[in-house]
Parts: C-alpha cells; sequence; structure tokens
C-alpha cells in the first residue's frame, strides 16, 4: 500500500508527521533486508512507516509501562493498512536490552527517547546494539511540536538533544529539521 493510501485511511492524528518521517527513512537507503528495531512502540507510528516501506521491525516498549503514551493498539493500527505481518512486537526497557551486540543495522526512536528514564544507559545500549555503520535515528519535538503535545497532554516531557549523549562515542551526526519533530541521525564509525 503506498504512503498516500495509507495516511488516508489512519486520519490526521496518526499521519500528520507521517511525510517527515517517511522522507527521513527513505533518505536513509537502508538495504530492504536490514535488522531493524524500533524503541517505544506508542500507536506504532515509527513502526508503520518502516513496514509500509518494506522493512521488517521489532518494535516495543517496557512491560509496565501504564502511561498514556504506551499500550496503544499499534496493532489494529497496522492492520488497518496490511503490514502487521511485518512488525514483531516485544516488550523491553531502552535501558537494559537482551539483544546481541551488533544485532542491528538501524534503531530508531520517534518520541519516545524524552520517556526514558536513564537516556545515558539508553543511548550506551542502541551503539552496543548496532552494527559497525549502523544507524541511530532519533525523532525529537521542536518547540512547535511540544507545544501540540502539550494540548493534549499537559505534562508532556520536554525534548531532549541526544547529541548531548553522543559526545563519548565515534559517530558522525546529521541533523535534519522538521516542523513539529526533528531528525537526530547517528551513524557509528567503523
Ligand atoms: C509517544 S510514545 C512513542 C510513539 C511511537 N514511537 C510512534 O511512532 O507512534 C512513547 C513510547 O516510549 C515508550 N517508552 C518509555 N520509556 C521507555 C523505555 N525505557 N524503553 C522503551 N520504551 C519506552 C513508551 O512505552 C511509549 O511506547
Amino acid at each position: 500500500m503506498d504512503i498516500k493510501e495509507a495516511k488516508k485511511i489512519l486520519g490526521n492524528e496518526f499521519s500528520f508527521m507521517f511525510d517527515f518521517i517517511n522522507s527521513v527513512v527513505q533518505g536513509l537507503g537502508l538495504d530492504k533486508d536490514a535488522k531493524i528495531l524500533d524503541v517505544g512502540t506508542g500507536q506504532g507510528r515509527m513502526a508503520i512507516i518502516l513496514a509500509l516501506n518494506n522493512y521488517k521491525v521489532i518494535t516495543g516498549e517496557p512491560k509496565g509501562d501504564n502511561s498514556e503514551y504506551a499500550k496503544r493498539d499499534w496493532l489494529n493500527n497496522a492492520k488497518k493498512v496490511n503490514v502487521d505481518h511485518m512488525i514483531t512486537f516485544m516488550h523491553f526497557n531502552a535501558m537494559d536490552m537482551s539483544f546481541e551486540d551488533g544485532a542491528f543495522d538501524a534503531i530508531f526512536l520517534q518520541g519516545s527517547f524524552h520517556h526514558v528514564d536513564d537516556k545515558v544507559s539508553a543511548f550506551k545500549e542502541f551503539i552496543r546494539e548496532t552494527k559497525p555503520n549502523g544507524i541511530i535515528c532519533i525523532f525529537e519535538p521542536t518547540p512547535r511540536g511540544i507545544n501540540a503535545m502539550r494540548k493534549r497532554f499537559p505534562s508532556h516531557p520536554d525534548a531532549v538533544d541526544p547529541r548531548n549523549l553522543a559526545h563519548n562515542y565515534n559517530l558522525y551526526v546529521e541533523v535534519i529539521n522538521g516542523s513539529f519533530f526533528d531528525a537526530f541521525v547517528f551513524k557509528k564509525r567503523d
């Protein structure tokens, strides 16, 4: 199914970020058999966009997360656009995951990083789990994005600049600016 049709089916609230996220995903040019992890499933926007681009995705969030941001029926959304078979859900905590070293070509977080309690440990895990030349792609809200989210979730946390966590690692970084979110793309050097 193409992105235009998927946006129509999923509706405005789900799809307002689609074009930006989709252009970042396509710009990365990952191999079609890339091993991909999506951290922080939520309503499934990130995982579904990856799947609509024909990538298989593992996605997850902590089992005990009872916040308003978790358990948001990603499966139903994925089924509506016929990509549920491309997405594997499991419970995990970004701060301490059980994936092997170098398990992934790319790790994505869309609107999740600022929700993680211990960001230093989580970033360390992302570094451990990506292959050499692997990608860590973190979408974080702009001030405009935060204002929009606080209309619905008044206590929504502040955004985080993930570059502040990256100083100790050998990474290239590129920032792609959007109106509601920016994308921080880290590439592990060999
Ligand atoms: C706003 S939602 C993310 C939206 C989602 N990425 C999307 O594209 O629709 C925030 C997510 O972060 C997850 N989260 C919070 N702390 C986490 C942690 N320590 N490890 C993994 N996920 C976490 C929440 O469970 C929730 O799924």
